[in-house]
């Protein structure tokens, strides 16, 4: 074997007279984030070094003694006793570097029909991958607490707003359902994503293929993924599947900082709507008096650097010539950043979830706030009087500010004054006034009548627990 001159790269270094500059060093190595895929790299390694065997490309002596040295390899890596160099640029040539010392001129063979550029797209693959899956039983977790919240509270009155202002009653647990409708769409974009990123890229090698005979069925398989994708070109150049996953990420950091952001209103002393424990809240180092929404506030801040590793990546990727270049590499720091970011914020949520106690009494006092049953007001006048739904509008609209004007709710004025608006008015209609009749009455599908929302936490979490 040739020796590379002194201080040039062992695994390139053939055409090198001399090592990097330390800041072109720096620049270029990787190893310091892309470490992290280690157990993909030799998963992936393992998977071709067996393939090159079974083609007859490598003997099964030296398969053997790769597979061995790569979980040894694996083994150092997992305790914490490897040693990454610098030097060696990244995980690639800092596995296969090792793999030399541990199991010597085999450890050479593994490169036969792979570059780092097939390397890293199916590292990469792998790793996404699983952090999709990871992410997807996360969120399975989220629902389940927010289902089970709901049918404890399916028939806990407050009030349902629009532009902050209140606007009908519903129930609380109707309201943890809307989470778990979104949070479901979250967790299929990521498994479409999954579906459309789970193709092999290996034995792309370069950019070209290469004229080993080669099976990409094979690796493909053997890594669990549905088929080898069909183009080189595409396999090292494309970064798309990292991209998409990042876009259901950040949709996904939307719905939670939603819910995070009401979670911060709920816990104020304006709405004392639901309760955190000492778990989830924090003091003031100056005003001995508060319980600070921490946790809710960051779930409610993470989109910023979701979506930012979202713009990063995208602004790398734009405008690259095929096929692969350096540019690349910067997919990871950004990716990683985010994918931790929603893990922790998916964490915290569901732990907030679980811990928050509804103040059910709060809640009902400010559902009857702000003239909420006008509709219903307004739905009675229609149903019993047949009253075209415009004119019971206008109607109730006099003795919303009738009401006003006394400073009473609508169920606290006297059959009189509603009577002085629409004289036909019979006490019948103090039935729909109240927040509990408006709630039962709104029975249609998907509405939050207490007896719908039951039955659809109870099917939620069927759904949940089955699988
Ligand atoms: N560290 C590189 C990356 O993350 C690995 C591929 C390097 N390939 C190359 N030809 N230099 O993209």
């Amino acid at each position: 074997m040739t020796k590379a001159k002194q201080g040039s790269n062992s695994m390139w270094g053939g055409r090198f007279a001399s090592g990097p500059a330390a800041i072109m060093a720096e620049i270029n190595a990787s190893i310091g984030f892309d470490k992290r895929l280690y157990q993909q790299d030799i998963a992936g390694s393992k998977a071709h070094a067996t393939m090159l065997a079974a083609q007859g490309i490598i003997s099964k002596a030296d398969a053997a003694a790769i597979a061995r040295g790569l979980d040894q390899v694996k083994a150092e890596i997992a305790s914490g006793t490897f040693s990454f160099s610098t030097a060696l640029e990244d995980i690639h040539m800092n596995v296969e570097s090792r793999l030399k010392q541990v199991i010597g001129e085999p450890a050479g063979r593994l490169h036969t029909a792979r570059s780092r550029n097939d390397q890293v797209a199916t590292d990469m693959r792998l790793y996404v991958r699983d952090v999709v899956d990871a992410l997807d039983a996360a969120l399975a977790g989220l629902m389940l607490a927010l289902a089970e919240k709901a049918e404890a509270h399916h028939a806990t009155i407050m009030p349902g707003f629009t532009h902050l202002q209140v606007a009908q009653p519903v129930t609380f647990g109707h309201h943890c359902l809307a989470y778990v409708e979104m949070i479901a769409r979250d967790r299929g974009r990521l498994r479409d994503a999954r579906a459309r990123l789970n193709e092999s890229p290996l034995g792309a090698a370069a950019l070209a293929g290469t004229p080993y005979p080669i099976d990409r069925k094979v690796t493909a398989r053997a890594l669990g993924f549905a088929r080898p994708m069909r183009n080189s070109l595409d396999a090292v150049a494309s970064r798309d599947y990292v991209l998409e996953v990042l876009a259901a990420c950040s949709i996904c950091a939307v719905t939670l900082s939603r819910l995070a952001e009401e979670i911060v209103l709920w816990t104020t002393a304006q709405f004392r709507f639901v309760k955190l424990s000492d778990k989830f809240t924090t003091g003031s180092s100056i005003m001995p008096q508060k319980r600070n929404p921490d946790a809710a506030e960051l779930v409610r801040a993470k989109p910023g650097r979701i979506l930012g590793a979202f713009m990063a990546l995208a602004v790398v990727m734009k405008g690259l010539p095929l096929t692969y270049s350096k540019d690349m590499q910067e997919d990871k720091e950004p990716a990683f950043d985010a994918f931790d970011a929603l893990a922790l914020a998916i964490a915290a949520t569901t732990g907030m979830v679980r811990d928050l106690e509804p103040d059910a009494a709060a809640m009902r006092a400010a559902a009857m706030t702000g003239y909420s049953t006008a509709t219903d007001l307004a739905d009675w006048l229609v149903r019993t009087l047949k009253m075209p739904f415009r004119e019971a509008h206008h109607v109730t609209g006099r003795i919303v500010a009738l009401a006003e004007s006394k400073g009473l709710r609508l169920d606290e004025l006297a059959l009189a004054d509603l009577r002085s608006v629409e004289a036909r008015i019979s006490k019948d209609v103090f039935k729909v006034l109240s927040v509990e009749a408006s709630v039962a009455s709104r029975t249609s599908l998907g509405g939050t009548a207490p007896r719908n929302v039951k039955k659809a936490a109870v099917e939620w979490l069927k759904q949940l627990k089955d699988r």
